[in-house]
């Protein structure tokens, strides 16, 4: 018997969005459009429900612009939370409240060394028994060794080399069952290649990275992603991948896009 069971997905509404400080280097002060973020977040979550994932939302928090991209609120795994350290003052009271919804929500709750920078979902993947991690510019290496304990994981943690590409989920995403799409200028010499016997992996270019190709997300059978320019896309429905257009390009501003605004429950 197949349970198939509905992909939950937590995401965070954009009233508080804005880019009022630069901790990345899209971060470059350019006015949002409250108007047009409201609009896309609501497609990101009419996409979602429609390929069939179920949204939850937390609160968002005036003064807590970046709380939108809930990936980075922590990594979840069979109903435990470990719950990040955020690198930077500025998103570091974004915490506090997702452990209150993930404790209310009857999750376990867990966290890391507090000296130990650890941004969740944005530097690390879960897949199948493996705890694929990023580090280099917001997590370090001794959090995720602590989070693949805490979750009885095998940790694969890839270093990265380009400080656009400064999270992990913009610049390598799992798109299909055993298939993974990165841009290889993010990673530095040697570093994908622990990934090989793990999973197929297919280079993007230079242009489909900009285009946050990589920070895409698979509900079920459908992999949502923010450009209808990119290079790759034919390559991904060749090899059986349905795709899904959304435009989160607002975001892009704050050099997030659809996966940096979900987690997965
Ligand atoms: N402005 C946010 C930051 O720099 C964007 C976070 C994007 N999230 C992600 N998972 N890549 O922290």
């Amino acid at each position: 018997i197949v349970i198939n069971m509905q992909q939950k997905i937590l995401l965070c509404s954009p009233e508080f969005f804005t880019v009022s400080y630069s901790i990345n280097p899209w971060m470059k002060g350019e006015p949002v459009c409250q108007k047009t973020v409201m609009s896309q977040w609501l497609d990101l979550v009419v996409a979602i429900s429609a390929a069939g994932g179920k949204t939850h939302l937390i609160e968002p928090q005036d003064g807590l612009p970046d709380m939108v991209f809930t990936a980075n609120a922590g990594v979840v795994h069979e109903g435990k939370f470990v719950v990040s350290n955020m690198k930077h003052e500025e998103r570091k009271r974004e915490s506090a409240h997702f452990k209150e919804w993930f404790e209310l929500n009857g999750y376990e709750t867990l966290s890391v060394s507090h000296d130990l920078d650890f941004e969740g979902c944005g530097d690390v993947i879960v897949h199948k028994g493996n705890m694929i991690a990023g580090h280099g510019y917001r997590s370090d290496v001794l959090a995720h060794k602590e989070v693949a304990n805490l979750l009885g994981l095998d940790l694969i943690d890839l270093e990265l080399s380009d400080p656009r590409f400064y999270h992990l989920d913009t610049c390598f995403c799992i798109v299909g069952d055993n298939l993974a799409i990165y841009y290889p200028g993010a990673f530095a010499d040697g570093e994908i290649e622990k990934l090989e016997g793990v999973l197929d992996l297919v280079p993007i270019s230079e242009k489909d990275a900009l285009l946050f190709v990589c920070n895409s997300l698979k509900i079920h059978d459908t992999l949502l992603i923010p450009t209808s320019q990119s290079d790759v896309e034919t390559v991904l429905n060749e090899k059986g991948v349905k795709t899904q257009h959304v435009d989160v390009s607002e975001f892009l501003k704050s050099g997030g896009s659809i996966q940096c605004l979900s987690l997965r429950l």
